[in-house]
């Protein structure tokens, strides 16, 4: 008899821990969000309005890149999830797209892996690329620090506009090493390439975003335009009806302007879940724990957008064309305390981005997620630079917990942003628009 009824007392005793643990999660979760106020991403709607049209345009328009052989969609294909699935990035002097993009012949991919353009409207955005080299500075002089230095043109409008000018003058990114054009175009890319390239870096790019901005939409004074100019000038009048001189910032606003508004994703079901439009599963509920109660990954991946923008090292160390080491931040800033950080990646979306990591050197997110328990490689030359600067778990992290971590990632994915419309069919050149096919890339 006893034993029957210490059997019931201990059914009882495991059945209300298990339920209680259940109910645990959620309610932790709940009052975890009352208490740290965490809200749905804003969600304005989306205005397609002239400057808008203009933007899309220029993403897509070969005339932005030297020799006219690539685009910004080349690298942020639009339908591959604004990215190209390659662990480097393949700019001018490449072929083929997305994962089957090579280099050509005597070039080689860039240093690092293409970031995904989701949610860079939001507020919280004040740092771009991996080492955060475009960045806002309101109370300084200029504004925006890129690599323009004090050159960076006037009326920038964000830090997104700022950066639309660092692809154009990168080499291998949009600019190539020299010019292949036929005929005038020709001879003129050539003589500027002669005269500028090795005198002096801040003239020669801005010479070089002259000579891009004057194959747009040529110079003031409706005189002899070829026909794509008169379609380009047309352009920025319905965008900016209140001028009749444009200049570089005027395409930079609008290729941000684009940008914020086709890549805005906000129907996750995390979102719906902050405002009370659907539950959230129990895997989620459990991942959601660990990733803001265990191991606080939201100390780094933290706000709206899962990115204090802030910079880290976890350990990837990556070599760079030249053999030598990425520093990412400290590339920068030349402070020591910066050495091998980069900035922590937005997490909405991440499901979809693969490969990861500043140098695309991991393939899925659970080794992304165990990057960040095992840091360094101790047989590598560098291990002694990287330990000292590097953020690592202390205990190892479980297989049923990376499982459930990533359930709740996969909460924070928004696959309604792939829409057609934000592809144009043609662009005003008529080169051709570097796009996948949707079919292909949502099977
Ligand atoms: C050769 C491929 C390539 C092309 C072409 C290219 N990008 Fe990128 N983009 C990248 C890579 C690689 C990075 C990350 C570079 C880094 O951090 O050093 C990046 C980063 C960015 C970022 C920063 C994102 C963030 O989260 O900080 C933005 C915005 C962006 N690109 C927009 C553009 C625009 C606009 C164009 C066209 C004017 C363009 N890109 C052309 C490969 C490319
Ligand atoms: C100390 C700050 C920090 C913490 C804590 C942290 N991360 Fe990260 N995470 C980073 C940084 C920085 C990177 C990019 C590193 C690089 O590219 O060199 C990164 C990369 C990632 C990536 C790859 C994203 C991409 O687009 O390449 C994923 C996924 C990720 N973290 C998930 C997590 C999870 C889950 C946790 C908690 C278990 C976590 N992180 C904790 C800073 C952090």
């Amino acid at each position: 008899m006893n034993k029957i009824i210490l059997a019931v007392v201990v059914f009882a005793f495991f059945y209300t821990s298990i339920a209680s643990s259940k109910l645990d999660d959620h309610q932790w979760l709940l009052e975890f969000i009352e208490k740290n106020e965490i809200v749905p991403i804003r969600n304005e709607p989306k205005l397609l309005d002239a400057q808008y049209n203009l933007g899309q345009a220029l993403f897509f328009e070969k005339l932005l890149s030297t020799n006219k052989d690539t685009a910004c969609s080349t690298c942020h294909l639009v339908n591959n999830h604004t990215s190209d699935s390659l662990r480097k990035a393949i700019g001018a002097g490449g072929h083929n797209l997305g994962a089957l993009r090579l280099a050509d012949e005597g070039n080689e991919p860039l240093d690092r892996n293409t970031q995904a353009l989701f949610n860079l409207d939001n507020n919280e955005v004040k740092k771009l690329f991996w080492d955060g080299r475009v960045e806002v500075d309101l109370q300084g002089p200029i504004k925006f620090l890129t690599p323009l230095g004090k050159h960076v043109p006037l009326g920038l409008e964000n830090a997104l506009a700022a950066q639309s000018l660092i692809p154009i003058i990168s080499n291998s990114e949009l600019k190539s090493h020299t010019c292949s054009l036929v005929g005038k175009e020709q001879d003129y890319c050539k003589k500027l390439y002669g005269n500028f390239k090795n005198v002096n870096e801040s003239i020669w790019n801005l010479v070089y975003l002259s000579f891009i901005q004057h194959r747009l939409i040529g110079h003031s004074g409706n005189q002899g335009l070829s026909s794509v100019q008169k379609k380009y000038r047309k352009l920025f009048e319905s965008a900016y009806p209140h001028k009749s001189n444009f200049t570089i910032s005027d395409l930079a606003n609008a290729l941000a302007r684009f940008q914020e508004i086709a890549f805005a994703t906000r129907k996750t079901p995390w979102d719906e879940f902050l405002k009370g439009n659907i539950q959230m599963p129990e895997a989620e509920v459990k991942g959601a724990r660990l990733f803001f109660d265990k191991y606080k990954c939201n100390n780094c991946h933290s706000n709206t957008l899962f990115s204090d923008f802030d910079f880290h090292s976890i350990g990837v160390v990556s070599l760079k064309k030249d053999k030598s080491i990425d520093e990412g931040r400290f590339e920068v800033t030349d402070n020591l305390k910066d050495f091998l950080k980069f900035r922590t990646p937005s997490l909405r979306n991440v499901t979809l981005t693969a490969p990861y990591m500043h140098d695309g050197s991991i393939d899925s997110l659970e080794q992304a997620i165990y990057k960040h328990f095992t840091g360094c490689l101790p047989e590598h030359d560098y291990n002694e630079v990287c330990t000292r600067t590097l953020f690592k778990y202390k205990d190892m992290i479980q297989q049923n917990e990376v499982i459930v971590l990533i359930e709740f990632l996969k909460f924070l994915e928004d696959k309604t942003h792939i829409i057609e419309d934000f592809v144009p069919s043609k662009v005003p050149s008529g080169l051709t628009v570097d796009e996948l096919n949707t079919t292909d890339v949502l099977n």
